[in-house]
C-alpha cells in the first residue's frame, strides 16, 4: 500500500460527514475506489469512492460517512497526518448522454466526480439529515430531500426522461431499477470487499440469467434491471 499525506479534512455540521483530501492523483476517473486504511487499521482495507481528483494539484478527495469504527478513524484524520491507498479500482462509468444522477447518501461521492466531468441532466440527492444536505448541496438545481423524504419517490415524481446513474443503498438502488421507466437504470454496488481484483471471491453479484459477478472487478456499476435483487438483499 502506498502512505499518503492528508492535506485537509473538511466535515459537515454534527460531523457525520467529512471530506478528505489526501497528496495524491493516480489518473483515476469517475465510479472508481481505493482501497484505504488507516495505520495497521483495518487488516483488510475498505474501498471509497473517489470524490474528485485534481492533478494539477496533485489531490485526491474522498468522501467518508461515519458507519463504524474504520470510518470514526477516518473523520479523526488531521492535516500532516498519513493513511495508506491501494488502487485505483473498479471500471470507469460509462459517459452516458445526458444522465440523470441519482445519489443517496456517501453514494453522492462518485456521482459528484462524475458530474465535475461530463454533462448530464438533473441530480438529486437525498440524505440522513439536513445537515448532510447542506454540506453535500453542491451544484445549482440540484434536487434534494432529506430525513423520511426518499429520494426515489423525489425522482420518480420528478418524471425526468433519460438514462439514470446512482449510488447509495442497496433498496434505493433497488427500487430504481424496478421502477417503471423506459430508460436504463444503472447502479453502482456497495459490497464487502478484501482482494478488490476478483480473486477472493468476497463481493459477488448475481445476475438475473444466473450468472455470478463481482463488484470489485465487473463492477462497481451494473444494469439494474440485470440484477437478482433477491439474492442480493
Ligand atoms: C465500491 C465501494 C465504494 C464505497 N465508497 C464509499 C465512500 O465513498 N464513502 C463511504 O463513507 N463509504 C464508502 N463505501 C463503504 C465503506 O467501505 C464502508 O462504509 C466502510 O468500510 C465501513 O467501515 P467501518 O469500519 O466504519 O464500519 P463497520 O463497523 O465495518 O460497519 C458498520 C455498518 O456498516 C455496514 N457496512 C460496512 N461496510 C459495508 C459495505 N461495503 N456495504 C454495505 N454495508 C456495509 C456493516 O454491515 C455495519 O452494519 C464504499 C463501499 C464500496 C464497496
Ligand atoms: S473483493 Fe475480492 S473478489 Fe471482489
Amino acid at each position: 500500500m502506498k502512505n499518503v499525506l492528508v492535506e485537509s479534512v473538511s466535515k459537515s455540521d454534527w460531523s457525520a460527514l467529512a471530506l478528505i483530501s489526501v497528496r495524491h492523483a493516480d489518473g483515476s476517473s469517475p465510479g472508481q475506489f481505493y482501497m484505504v486504511r488507516t495505520g495497521d487499521f483495518p487488516v483488510v482495507p475498505r474501498p471509497y469512492s473517489v470524490f474528485l481528483e485534481e492533478p494539477k494539484k496533485g489531490l485526491t478527495t474522498f468522501l467518508v460517512k461515519e458507519r463504524g469504527l474504520q470510518t470514526s478513524r477516518l473523520l479523526d484524520l488531521k492535516p500532516g497526518d498519513t493513511l495508506q491507498l491501494r488502487g485505483p479500482f473498479g471500471k470507469p462509468f460509462p459517459v452516458l448522454d445526458h444522465p440523470v444522477l441519482v445519489a443517496g447518501g456517501c453514494g453522492f461521492a462518485p456521482l459528484h466526480y462524475y458530474a465535475t466531468k461530463y454533462s448530464y441532466s438533473s441530480f438529486f440527492l437525498g440524505t440522513e439529515t439536513k445537515e448532510e444536505l447542506a454540506f453535500l448541496r453542491l451544484f445549482r438545481n440540484m434536487k434534494t430531500c432529506y430525513g423520511d423524504e426518499m429520494v426515489t419517490d423525489l425522482f420518480l415524481r420528478a418524471n425526468v426522461d433519460g438514462p439514470v446513474i446512482s449510488c447509495g443503498p442497496s433498496r434505493m438502488l433497488r427500487t430504481l431499477s424496478q421502477a417503471d421507466r423506459p430508460a436504463p437504470v444503472y447502479v453502482s454496488l456497495e459490497s464487502r470487499m478484501a482482494c478488490a481484483s476478483g480473486m477472493c471471491l468476497g463481493c459477488p453479484v448475481k445476475t438475473r440469467n444466473g450468472e455470478i459477478k463481482f463488484v470489485c472487478k465487473d463492477g462497481p456499476l451494473f444494469d439494474g434491471r440485470e440484477v437478482d435483487w433477491d439474492w442480493l438483499i
